[in-house]
């Protein structure tokens, strides 16, 4: 067991090893399960977590915010327009300064091409924990909860069959960072992953082949399928969502135009029935119901969407209490 964490970045999980995500996932059901008994673990007293984010949250802002107060700590809700930033301050003097202020600095920065970078170079000067709360190649938090949902659920995870679906959606183009890193994660567990997307929506290549190697390494599969039919036939698990054609394309126009071309992929009754008699479905929320995913499908009895938000709680949790916390 990897016991170590006290000021280890996570920017994505393919830097963890095994080992320490295995500990983080005992970590958070351990959390959970103090939770859920009423419990007291206040892990992080007095210590303090700054939340920078360029883009609005739900589950990311709230799972951390109250988490942190559940473990005894405090967290500052941050906005660019709060901070310096927006008049240009350097990434390296606000790591500087709130390394001396706090104990952890979780971002969230999903602009294509600019996020990842952004989270590296706050991370090269800060002597605390950064947090990657999700930019424009990985959303490790999200990963977590996804696994740690998918561990409750099934006996094994070796060999259970994935699908990750492209989905239609009109809300906004969402960010690459869900479908890679579950790709990367699930095949380090050994699982079936297929991915189903349109041409003009395909996943970053440096990332897939990436997750190809890990397939090998740890006895998964990752196939790449281009109709939703097809992916969903047989699964076990169908994550059905939305992202973005950065991949394909960086022109709006174009990308809206292609987004129009498929607006009938969606997870319906009819699809849900080409899985598994026994499918759970998942989203990391939000939805657009009505275009990613009907009504029937979401509220319906397959779905687990609400154990898997719940699990951003838990999960992290456990990263703030091992990364700010933990043995010296
Ligand atoms: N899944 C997820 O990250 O949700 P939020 O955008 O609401 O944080």
């Amino acid at each position: 067991m990897e016991t170590l964490f006290r000021n280890k970045h996570l920017i994505t999980l393919q830097e963890w090893s095994r080992e320490a995500i295995d500990t983080i996932l005992d970590a958070s059901k351990s959390l959970k399960l103090q939770f859920a008994l009423g419990q007291p673990h206040r892990f992080l007293q007095d210590k303090t977590i700054f939340m920078i984010f360029f883009e609005q949250s739900t589950r990311t802002r709230n799972s951390i915010e109250a988490g942190i107060t559940q473990l005894g700590g405090h967290a500052h809700d941050l906005t660019p327009d709060k901070m310096q930033l927006s008049h240009g301050e350097s990434a390296k003097d606000t790591a500087m300064v709130l390394s001396r202020f706090g104990h952890g600095i979780a971002i969230r920065n999903c602009f294509y091409k600019i996020g990842n970078k952004y989270l590296r170079e706050v991370a090269k000067y800060s002597s605390i924990p950064i947090i990657n709360m999700q930019d424009d190649l990985y959303h490790p938090l999200q990963a977590l909860a996804d696994l740690m949902t998918i561990k409750e659920k099934f006996s094994q995870t070796e060999g259970l069959k994935v699908t990750i679906s492209w989905a239609y959606a009109t809300s906004h183009a969402k960010p690459l960072s869900v479908p890679l890193s579950q790709i990367l994660l699930f095949t380090r567990y050994g699982m079936d992953v297929t991915v189903a997307s349109p041409k003009e929506f395909p996943l970053l290549p440096e990332i897939v082949e990436q997750a190809k190697d890990n397939a090998e390494k740890y006895h998964g599969k990752l196939r790449f399928v281009d109709d939703m039919d097809e992916g969903f036939e047989g699964a076990q698990v169908v994550i059905p969502k939305n992202w973005g054609g950065f991949a394909f394309t960086e022109d709006k126009e174009e990308m809206q135009l292609n987004l129009e071309k498929y607006k009938g992929w969606i997870c319906d009754e009819r699809r849900m029935n080409l899985a598994d008699p026994s499918v759970v479905y998942m989203h990391a929320l939000p939805a657009d119901r009505g275009k990613e995913v009907t009504d029937d499908v979401i509220d319906g009895s397959h779905s687990i969407v609400y154990d898997e938000a719940e699990n951003r709680l838990h999960t992290s949790k456990a990263v703030m209490a091992l990364t700010m916390g933990g043995r010296p």
